[in-house]
């Protein structure tokens, strides 16, 4: 080894030691007559003093080092001056006075900021992403998520589970997003595609009799990216057999329970849980936030009977009105930016009213006061309530537009306690429909389980049917969903009509499937977690590219690698592609 000991080591009690470190020059400060240096590795710093009156000549190899220099440096453990201890650090109370310093390799001036919170344009930080992540946060982040992964497996280990790879090299999988696609070169003409979910793989093993498996698996999908969205990611993915709902959940709620223990964070299982329905119409959100209240309330009976035509013409027409309730002062300008905000969820509008004793607006004129007052009941109105109203004849746009603004606002009023409130969402609807391509399409995939008391309606009402599907939520993020699946091939093959899928396209896309099912298959389920979004939890990080070491940017370049990128004409020719250039 070129080193004695790392540079977050050293303590008191190797005072007089020699050691030999080896590390980046973090820092540099040269107090004339003596040259400080910070020395990083990944398990700390140690200052180290280049001192001519310990060491003649000492200073002069060290003038020339810069920021970020690998350097192997000897010398002897001194303790420190009183008055100059630093217990930012592990290693404050003593310093290495160097002895001997090799230069081990030079470095150009860093691009980046790395002793402090880079303020560096994210550009930048990714295209020089491996000095990035020698910064102290991120560096942790990755800390975090390996022994994250280890506890995962611990626990899944000591419940009987076995972890088995499947391909990434397959064929596409419905999750509802588009394939990456790989062309083969022995058959011209012919792709793979990259999973993006083991899904069908996972299937197939509890058919093979292997009734508990987890994998920690990359998945791959070409969708728009987001904060939390990455193309490829990784899941903790889990099925089992001979099972119900309430086992899965029960597993997970106890796997989280174990894995945040070992970070000292506390949770009570069981989890929360309210149906798909219940989500929506409370929070206008199938992954609702629960850390603050600001639910939305139903007003339609009341305002029915006011005059304000816009909410009447609404309601005549089927529509709702709902409203969410905000203590602030808010200003004009104020107001006018949430109505602007609502519009990006297809709202037409925001009406107001506040409460000073009674409700105040613009538009209470159109309201009798016996009207005003059962909405400041039913509403529980205090002074300096605002209430924010939206109606339209769609319902799903009154709960997305009110659950949208109540994130916003719970934001810019900081309402959201600092907690861990997880909740199970269940009961999904089974399918949706989907206007572009005039078809239901599944919520979740195509192998979920009707509720089977809900298996009557698939023919005449497909909308109706409820599934054995549920997600888990963190703090408003989803952070995983599952179901019970399908185990039979007529089921299957009937969901497959349901969803408009022809039997000639059932038959090419998952006929291997169908035809797998005749041969023993046990009732199963499961689910998959995103661990991306999990480690992002459990760090505070903002976006999940804090988590992962080489992310992609939103438009889904690796900045540092420059990939996406073009190939040569011989690899293209191998695979049979014409490329047209645009
Ligand atoms: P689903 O599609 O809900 O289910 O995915 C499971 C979890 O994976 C995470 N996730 C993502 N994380 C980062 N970037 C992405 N692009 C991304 N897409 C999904 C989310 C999500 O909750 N096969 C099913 C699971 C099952 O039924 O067992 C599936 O993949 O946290
Ligand atoms: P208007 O009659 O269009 O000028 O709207 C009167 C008030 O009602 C304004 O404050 C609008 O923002 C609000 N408004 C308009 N449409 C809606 C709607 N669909 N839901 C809630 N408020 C609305």
């Amino acid at each position: 080894m070129l080193r004695s000991h790392t540079c977050g080591d050293l303590r008191k009690k190797d005072v007089t030691k020699k050691v030999t470190l080896a590390g980046w020059v973090h820092s540099r400060r040269d107090h004339g007559g003596v040259i400080f240096i910070d020395l990083r590795d990944r398990y700390g710093l140690t200052q180290i003093v280049f001192d001519s009156s310990h060491k003649k000549n000492i200073l002069k190899s060290a003038d020339s080092l810069r920021r970020e220099f690998v350097i192997q440096v000897s010398g002897v453990v001194k303790r420190r001056k009183q008055g100059m201890i630093n217990k930012k650090i592990d290693s404050g109370e003593i310093e290495v006075f160097a002895d001997e310093l090799k230069i081990l390799n030079k470095s150009l001036t860093p691009p980046i900021e790395i002793s402090e919170r880079a303020d560096s344009g994210e550009d930048v930080r990714l295209k020089y992403r491996y000095v990035d992540i020698r910064r102290e946060e991120l560096k942790n982040n990755f800390i975090l998520r390996h022994n994250v992964i280890k506890d995962i497996r611990d626990f899944f280990d000591s419940q009987g589970f076995l972890e088995i790879e499947t391909p990434i090299l397959g064929k596409s999988t419905p999750e509802g997003a588009r394939d990456f696609i790989v062309p083969s070169r022995i058959k011209k003409g012919e792709f793979y595609a990259l999973p993006q979910s083991p899904q069908i793989f996972k299937q197939l093993l509890m058919l093979s009799g292997f009734d508990k498996y987890v994998q920690i698996v990359k998945c791959f999908r070409d969708e728009d990216l987001r904060a939390d969205r990455q193309p490829e990611f990784t899941q903790v993915d889990v099925e089992m057999s001979f099972v119900e709902e309430k086992d899965i959940i029960n597993i997970m709620e106890q796997l989280m329970k174990y894995v945040l223990k070992k970070q000292n964070i506390k949770v009570k299982t069981p989890f929360k849980r309210l149906t798909h329905k219940e989500a929506m119409e409370k929070y206008g959100s199938d992954k609702p936030d629960l850390r603050f209240g600001m639910e939305l309330m139903d007003v339609s009976n009341i305002v029915k009977k006011s005059k304000f035509t816009v909410f009447k013409s609404v309601l005549d027409k089927g529509g709702r009105v709902k409203c969410i309730k905000a203590n602030n002062d808010f200003s004009r300008k104020n107001i006018d930016k949430l109505i602007e905000f609502v519009k990006i969820y297809d709202a037409k509008g925001l009406a107001w009213m506040k409460y000073d004793g009674k409700l105040e607006s613009s538009i209470v004129k159109f309201f009798p006061e016996k009207v005003l007052k059962e909405i400041a009941k039913r509403t529980r109105v205090k002074k300096g309530d605002y209430l924010f109203f939206v109606a339209d004849r769609k319902h799903h746009i009154v709960d997305v537009a009110l659950g949208q603004l109540r994130l916003k606002l719970a934001k810019e009023l900081k309402l959201i306690k600092k907690e861990w409130n997880f909740l199970w969402v269940v009961d999904f609807p089974l399918v949706e429909y989907d206007e572009l391509e005039k078809r239901h399409i599944s919520i979740h995939h195509p192998f979920t389980k009707p509720k089977e008391k809900h298996i009557k309606f698939l023919d005449k009402d497909p909308g109706k049917v409820l599934s054995d599907a549920y997600d888990l939520v963190l703090n408003g993020v989803e952070l995983g969903g599952g179901s019970i699946r399908i185990h039979k091939s007529e089921l299957q093959s009937k969901i497959f009509k349901t969803l408009g899928i022809s039997k000639k396209e059932a038959d090419s896309k998952f006929g291997f499937l169908l035809e797998a099912f005749k041969y023993g298959t046990p009732p199963h389920g499961g689910i998959a977690l995103g661990l991306d979004r999990f480690i992002m939890l459990l760090s505070e990080s903002s976006s999940l590219r804090d988590v992962i070491a080489f992310p992609k940017t939103k438009s889904g370049d690796d900045l540092m690698m420059n990939s996406p990128s073009e190939v040569s004409q011989e690899q293209l020719k191998d695979v049979g592609i014409n490329v047209k250039k645009k």
